[in-house]
């Protein structure tokens, strides 16, 4: 078949993350098995088998979702396009009776309107099935079955079936959210980029919808990130394996495991602790992460060590004073009542972070949705008031 090439069992797979947690999610793909794991823009590419794929959306927590490449092929034009897309065998993946919906990114010279790309795909989809089944399947864009996306970069189209469908963000334990809460992939991906040695305390003190202290709750016990999800769109797929994935989930589900050091959540806003309380019961994890509706000002270190980690307010509701006010009293609580601990601080507002007042030992360039952010590390050394000059670095 002339410039197309389709993929068979045991091939390249793509894992779609976010900028700054590609060389995270490559970790957790390593620390699984996936072979030739290559580190991009947002993505990680690898390969594994199907068994590799279920695993990737039951267990990993820093990747968004998981593609399977099933055509590559040059392309000119639209119509090119369409010809090519024609030609994969689309009866043999899926049923003609699933709803199917198609995204698509679009980085070509001439062809720039990623919707028409995307319909053009459908049509050639529906065709294809019309003409090898005698039937169509039905689009649906919220609710959609099968998930295919197009990607055109240069002149180079790939053709993948998005295995997890729905982002793999979205948990299945969020009943609630206050303001601004952090996608669950990014506080995954903090605590993983801080190295959380499971040691003595860890502390969100401005836990908003409670996001990271759920995620740190997660995995200090093991609890696959997939655990609270209903669905993954695989299970859609012609060549899913129920035994396979009820196997993969049982082993995970066993090492679940008690965690005996305090993970302790609070806000100051009642309305962000009945949130967080009600996320904190829908995962099942109220009794193992002490939540209070306290001040920062209030909340106390249980066991003289471990970590804070929080996104205090950065700026789009307070004045700024009122900023500038409360990032000092972060750097001032942190410096008389934390030593022996380390903090990291999550802000879109590099301006008011200077405001707390402390050198910071490492900052990582993170993005909270389009906010570039910084992920900023301080050091509390014991015996000092201040926080240990150490190296800036940045990257
Ligand atoms: C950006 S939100 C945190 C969002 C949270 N990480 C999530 O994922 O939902 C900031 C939170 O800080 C809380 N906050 C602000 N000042 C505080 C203080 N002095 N003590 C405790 N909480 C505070 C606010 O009530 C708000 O819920």
């Amino acid at each position: 078949m002339e410039n197309l090439k389709t993929f068979e069992k045991g091939t390249d797979l793509t894992a779609k993350t976010l900028a700054g947690l590609e060389n995270v999610l490559a970790d957790e793909l390593r620390a699984l098995g996936a072979g030739s794991v290559e580190p991009g823009n947002r993505v990680v590419l690898f390969r594994g088998d199907d068994e590799l794929m279920y695993k990737a959306n039951y267990l990993y927590r820093t990747a968004l979702r998981i593609l399977k490449p099933i055509g590559i092929f040059t392309v000119k034009n639209e119509q090119e396009l369409y010809e090519k897309v024609k030609r994969i065998n689309w009866p043999a993946l899926f049923d003609v009776g699933k709803t199917f919906v198609v995204s698509s990114s679009v980085f070509h010279s001439s062809m720039t309107n990623s919707l028409y790309v995307a319909l053009k795909t459908k049509d050639a989809i529906a065709d294809s099935f019309r003409e090898k089944a005698g039937k169509r399947p039905y689009v649906s864009k919220d609710n959609a079955e099968m998930h295919i996306d197009v990607h055109i970069s240069k002149d180079e189209c790939t053709i993948s079936l998005d295995s997890s469908g729905d982002s793999l963000h979205k948990r299945g334990y969020r009943v609630g959210v206050d303001k601004a809460p952090l996608n669950e992939v990014l506080a995954a991906g903090m605590i993983k980029l801080s190295g959380w040695n499971k040691e003595g305390d860890f502390i969100d003190p401005m836990c908003g919808s409670g996001t990271i202290p759920i995620e740190a709750g997660m995995e200090a016990m093991h609890i696959p990130s997939g655990y609270y999800r209903k669905h993954f769109s695989f299970e859609n797929w012609k060549d899913f394996d129920p035994e396979l994935f009820a196997k993969i989930k049982k082993e995970a589900d066993e090492k679940i495991c008690e965690y005996d050091n305090p993970i302790i959540a609070s806000d100051k806003s009642y309305k962000a602790f009945g949130i967080a309380r009600s996320n904190l019961r829908s995962a099942g994890l109220h009794k193992d992460i002490m939540l209070l509706n306290k001040p920062f000002a209030k909340v106390n270190a249980e066991s003289g060590k471990g970590i804070l980690m929080f996104n205090p307010p950065y700026g789009l509701r307070l004045e700024e004073d009122d900023l500038i006010e409360l990032y000092k009293h972060i750097g001032d609580e942190l410096k008389n009542r934390f030593q022996g601990y380390e903090a990291w601080i999550i802000t879109a507002n590099m301006e008011v972070a200077k405001f707390i007042g402390l050198r910071p030992s490492r900052k990582i360039i993170l993005y909270n949705g389009p906010l570039e952010s910084r992920f900023i590390k301080f050091e509390m050394y014991r015996g000092s008031k201040k926080a240990k000059a150490n190296n800036l670095s940045e990257k």
